[in-house]
């Protein structure tokens, strides 16, 4: 039975690590016999530049009809200086929106190859593996009304609209509870119930869902104390659940509790688990085209397609086993260098990971 992959590279470094991603996923889809069929669409700044906007209707339906989509990275300085509405950035929020991939799952793993690659102690990191669950399609990021708007005194005053209905809350807080269970049955949810009253309610909801889960241990932390929780203590965390401004950063932090945001992948699902599936990392404008990007977010990102989306779990163990088996082998990227290593490129890693399949 064949599947449909929509591949959108974007910009920056995107294409340069979804290349490496695809020679990975043209091996497996070989060696498991998988059926993947690819396609290739544009997204973000490459979209702008050809067609006039982030996300055309074309590129949208053929999102819509696929069974998976994995994406590398947009934006950049070229772009930054369009209006809101035509950003990059926005083709993105766009596609994660039309197709209400509301669960973003963002697992930081600590390979512990890795350990003294991390800018924190060994033993802080060491043996990590937490997953943090990020509402993506509503929060500030979604909320009406948005703006600038002129006041009548002539000043001009930027503003956007933070809100959760109940059912939002429900259906990520549910998602959440259900992977927690699948894990250590531990769910930490992050909020600012002293202060706003939409994590008010989204406090409430969690309380009220966690009878139907009574395997798992619900506790409530401010976002303030989860952030320095997170880099004091990160081990004490199995499955965080937040909203999408919150998720956004404190995965970013988690990022470099694994060596390096080049290790942080993510799934994007609606709720029948098709998704979209992209590094947490951005297009890293600064090293675009000099092949020292790391791919490995790019190439786990891929492995959880396998697992989330279309279910070849077999084949996403086989992915990360040759990340690991990589890593055994000495092999880093710049932003995971450490004593004693061997340096590599962005294609050098990408062969590598392939060789170890
Ligand atoms: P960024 O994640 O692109 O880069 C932050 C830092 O991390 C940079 O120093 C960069 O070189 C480094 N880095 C990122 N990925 C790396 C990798 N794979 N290997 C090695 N180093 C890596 O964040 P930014 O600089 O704030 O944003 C740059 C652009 O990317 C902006 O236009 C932003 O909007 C966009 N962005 C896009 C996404 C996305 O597509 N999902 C995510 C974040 C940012
Ligand atoms: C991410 C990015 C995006 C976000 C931007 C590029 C819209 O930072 O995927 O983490 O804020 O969600
Ligand atoms: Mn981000």
């Amino acid at each position: 039975m064949s599947k449909q992959v929509l591949v959108l590279p974007g910009d920056g470094i995107g294409p340069e690590i979804v290349a490496q991603a695809r020679k990975v996923l043209d091996k497996i889809n070989a060696q498991f016999q998988l059926g993947l069929q690819f396609e290739e669409g544009l997204l973000g700044g490459a979209a702008i530049d050809a067609f006039g906007v982030p996300l055309d209707e074309a590129t949208l339906a053929r999102a819509a009809a696929a069974d998976a989509i994995l994406m590398g990275s947009v934006g950049g300085p070229k772009w930054d200086q369009l209006g809101r509405a035509i950003r990059p950035e926005q083709g993105l929020l766009k596609l994660r929106s039309s197709l209400k991939l509301f669960a973003n799952l963002r697992p930081a793993i600590l390979y512990p190859q890795l350990a003294d690659a991390s800018t924190l102690k060994r033993d802080v990191v060491s043996g990590l593996d937490l997953l943090i669950v990020r509402e993506l399609t509503g929060g500030i990021y979604f909320g009406e009304p948005r703006g600038i708007r002129t006041l009548p005194d002539g000043e001009r005053e930027g503003y956007n609209t933070y809100k959760y209905s109940e059912s939002e809350i429900e259906r990520i807080g549910r998602n959440a509870f259900e992977m927690a269970m699948k894990r250590g049955k531990r769910l930490c949810s992050v909020d600012k119930a002293n202060v706003l009253e939409v994590t008010v309610l989204w406090r409430e909801v969690m309380d009220r869902l966690a009878p139907e889960f009574p395997d798992v241990e619900l506790t409530h932390m401010y976002v303030d104390n989860a952030a320095m929780q997170l880099v004091k203590a990160p081990k004490q965390f199995d499955v965080i659940v937040t909203g999408n401004m919150f998720g956004d950063i404190l995965s970013d932090a988690a990022a470099m509790l694994t060596g390096s945001i080049g290790m942080l992948p993510s799934a994007s699902l609606d709720k029948n688990r098709r998704g979209l599936f992209e590094p947490c990392h951005g297009s890293a404008p600064d090293i675009a085209g000099q092949d020292v990007a790391n791919p490995l977010a790019t190439i786990l990102s891929a492995a959880m397609m396998l697992r989330y989306s279309l279910d070849q779990e077999d084949a996403a163990k086989a992915i990360e086993r040759a990340v690991s088996a990589v890593l055994d082998q000495g092999l880093r990227t710049g932003d995971i260098m450490s004593e004693g290593m061997q340096r590599v490129g962005t294609e050098a890693m990408g062969d590598a990971v392939v060789a170890a399949l």
